[in-house]
């Protein structure tokens, strides 16, 4: 599927490990930065990121910063994005059965490499259960 991704100065390290590992799963990576180490402000790329989920040009988002917690905040106000801010697999899991979320967020500096990696996949690999779950959502 087609996948943005983006994060700021305290993301980056951690958008290095899971950009290729999504374009090693066979996505196609729409990548929309940081690239720097330089200070940026989270939310410029949260929008741009959940503007490319919103019109249907990418399936899904993936927002990184220090904690995620600033990028899940920006990102849920867009009123067609549902994101998730996880740190572990459960969450990960039920974000897509019973929630259809279409953005992840990560915390790199909560979230070591190799659990985010795992939690990208179960996100990625799971799909949502529909059913008493849409009429939910539909609530928002
Ligand atoms: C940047 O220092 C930091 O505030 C940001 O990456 C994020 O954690 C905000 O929620």
């Amino acid at each position: 599927m087609k996948i943005a991704i983006g994060c700021d100065h305290g993301g980056i390290a951690l958008k290095d490990v899971i950009l290729p590992l999504l374009e090693k799963m066979g996505h196609q990576v729409d990548d929309q930065g940081t690239n720097s180490n330089v200070s940026v402000d989270y939310p410029l790329f949260a929008k741009t990121v959940c503007n490319l989920v919103a019109d249907n040009t990418c399936e899904r988002g993936i927002l990184i910063c220090g904690t995620g917690i600033g990028m899940s905040m920006a990102a849920n106000r867009n009123p067609k994005i549902r994101a998730a801010l996880c740190t572990e697999m459960f969450s990960a899991r039920m974000s897509r059965e019973h929630n259809n979320a279409n953005v992840l967020c990560l915390g790199a500096r909560i979230t070591g490499p190799g659990l985010a990696e795992e939690i990208v996949r179960i996100w990625l690999n799971t799909d949502f259960a529909g059913d008493r779950h849409l009429r939910r959502i539909e609530m928002f």
